[in-house]
């Protein structure tokens, strides 16, 4: 149950392991006042792998991705990149050093297109001095060109973003990442709101990001989207870490059982029978009840 045995399954498992791992935090404390939101929680991201950050509600997951984004400071514990402790004071300066995070609530403007979303600020310009101006004709190919690549047909490149699915949407996100040159995609619930299908899009992505070599980072609290996806496990739970485990080493159910606890799920499916009998002695109970 060791977090080295992640490098150890992969071909080139030598050279690997003796590089320091993309991205490590150790013993990550971050309190509000009397809320300890995190209690020393460490885990370390190299490239190429997806590491699925899963835990309940309130587990810790997003307070754990934004001080390595930059978000916020941690009170005490260390950021490592490539093994160089680093310190982001803002979102900026950790996306100067490579890490692109999409977070929980996806910052993304409904009413802008899909080549403006893509650059976000940075969109590529022509002429110099006070001729400067944005190439809005490049910026329109490269992000057909890079969402392409990713495998989404863009028919128009000014279409609004609103006007996409949820799954495109943060497919617009994850291509951005890769086009500007992240090493660390982070991604929070990429998938909380979308269907089976379009979950499945988003991970196909995930997937494409960690063939390019990527670190990549996705939090969930469904292990089902988690699983297939995942080279490595770490599982929060209020707070703490319960360990990283190695996806050969543990099952779908142990992880299950281990984000929630055992006692939790025996109690939830206790509660759930209740539910279901309340609902069999209501009049007219099990049809639609509207
Ligand atoms: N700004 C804040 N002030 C006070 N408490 C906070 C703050 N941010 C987070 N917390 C607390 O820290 C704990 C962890 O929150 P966090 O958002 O990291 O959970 P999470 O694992 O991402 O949950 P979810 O799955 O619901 O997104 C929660 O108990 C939360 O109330
Ligand atoms: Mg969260």
């Amino acid at each position: 149950m060791a977090t080295s045995g992640a490098a150890s399954r992969r071909p080139g498992a030598a050279s690997a392991q003796a590089e320091p791992p993309v991205v490590e935090l150790r013993d990550i404390v971050k309190t509000y006042g009397r809320v300890v939101a995190l209690n020393g929680v460490s885990m370390a991201v190299r490239a190429g792998e997806v590491m699925c950050l899963l835990g309940d509600n309130g587990a810790g997951k997003s307070t754990l991705i934004k001080v390595l984004s930059g978000v916020i400071t941690a009170t005490s514990g260390e950021v490592l990149l490539r093994g160089q402790p680093v310190r982001f004071d803002s979102p900026r300066e950790a996306q100067r050093h490579g890490i692109a995070t999409v977070h929980q609530h996806l910052a993304i403007q409904p009413l802008m297109s899909v080549t403006r979303n893509f650059f976000l600020g940075r969109e590529p310009t022509v002429g110099w001095g006070p001729f400067r101006r944005l190439d809005m004709a490049k910026a329109r190919r490269v992000a057909v060109a890079e969402m392409g690549r990713m495998g989404i047909d863009v028919r128009d490149a000014d279409q609004a973003v609103g006007t996409m699915s949820g799954g495109e949407r943060q497919c617009v996100a994850i291509s951005r990442a890769v086009y500007f040159g992240a090493e660390v995609l982070i991604l929070d619930e990429p998938t909380a709101a979308l269907g089976v299908r379009q979950a499945g899009v988003v991970l196909r992505y995930v997937a494409q990001a960690r063939a390019r070599g990527l670190a990549v980072i996705l939090i969930t609290h469904n292990v089902h989207h988690a699983y297939p996806v995942a080279d490595a496990f770490t599982i929060l739970r209020r707070g703490t870490s319960y360990g990283t485990f190695v996806k050969s080493e543990v099952t779908r159910e142990e992880v299950l059982r281990m984000m929630s606890g055992t006692e939790e799920l025996d109690a939830l499916e206790a509660e759930l029978e209740e539910f279901a009998l309340a609902d069999q002695e209501r009049p007219g109970g099990g049809g639609e009840g509207r």
